[in-house]
């Protein structure tokens, strides 16, 4: 878990800017790829990465819900040079916008839980897109908490989880990578969150996508812990899915 002062956020924020530089690096993405990231909030590490990695002449594409998110990651990527295009939609509705198989990466920093905590939002009728997102966080995070502990978690989000994966699955190139990471806020263990219960997302993910058996591989990295990095590469069959 990081720690709480601000020069502690500073270097947990340089730390996983470099360590997505060190996974597109070792996964081969070079200044013509395309990079999809889904949910970054106003958090820019992924794109901070790609554009260094890229140098500049990637092409970004994000999928964001809330709307002052949104504006604020506007705000704070206007000086890349990046080739940056910003949906505000659900990232279930990938296939809408972005052509069949053209995708080199989908990638998610610390996003796993907010995919999931926005479905279990979602069925509960509570507004994520308007909303303050960190006024209704810590109520996300209790109500994640309550399924996760209540044995429900996988009946409320799988199918819904895994239409996002399926979405992913259809723009991703053959060979194409997702990749979801995560780690512990402590503001999340402050909002009511436990550190097992959010220990567990990429387990949790990497054990669905999976078991949907949609044609993504699971593999590992070497210097990426598989407790908090998920990697998965997409089969070069993909019979498995139908859009
Ligand atoms: C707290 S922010 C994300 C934080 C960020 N990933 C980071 O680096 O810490 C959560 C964002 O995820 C978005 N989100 C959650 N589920 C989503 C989905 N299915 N499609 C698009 N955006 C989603 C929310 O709308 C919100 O803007």
């Amino acid at each position: 878990m990081i720690r709480k002062n601000s020069s502690d956020m500073q270097v947990s924020r340089v730390y996983h800017i470099l360590s997505w530089e060190k996974a597109f690096k070792s996964l081969s993405i070079g200044k013509d790829s395309t990079l999809v990231e889904i949910a970054p909030g106003a958090g820019t590490h992924i794109a901070n990465a790609f554009d260094v990695v890229t140098g500049g002449k990637g092409k970004y594409v994000t999928f964001n819900l809330n709307k002052k998110l949104t504006s604020d990651f506007k705000n704070q990527t206007k000086e890349l040079n990046l080739n940056t295009h910003i949906i505000e939609d659900n990232a279930r509705n990938l296939p809408k916008y972005i052509e069949k198989e053209t995708v080199d990466m989908v990638t998610g920093n610390h996003a796993i839980n907010d995919i999931l905590e926005t479905i279990i939002a979602h069925n509960k009728g509570i507004d994520t897109i308007e909303n303050d997102y960190f006024e209704i966080a810590p109520r996300l995070i209790r109500e994640y908490e309550k399924v996760y502990l209540n044995g429900t978690l996988k009946n409320l989000v799988f199918e819904d989880f895994i239409e996002i994966i399926r979405a992913i699955y259809f723009v991703l190139k053959s060979g194409g990578c997702l990749v979801l990471n995560y780690y512990v806020y402590p503001v999340e263990i402050d909002w009511g969150g436990s550190l097992p219960v959010r220990s567990a997302f990429v387990n949790l993910a990497r054990q669905w996508i999976s078991e949907a058996d949609l044609g993504l591989e699971t593999f590992s990295l070497e210097g990426f812990d598989p407790k908090w990095w998920g990697f998965f590469r997409k089969c070069h069959n993909d019979e498995a899915v139908s859009q």
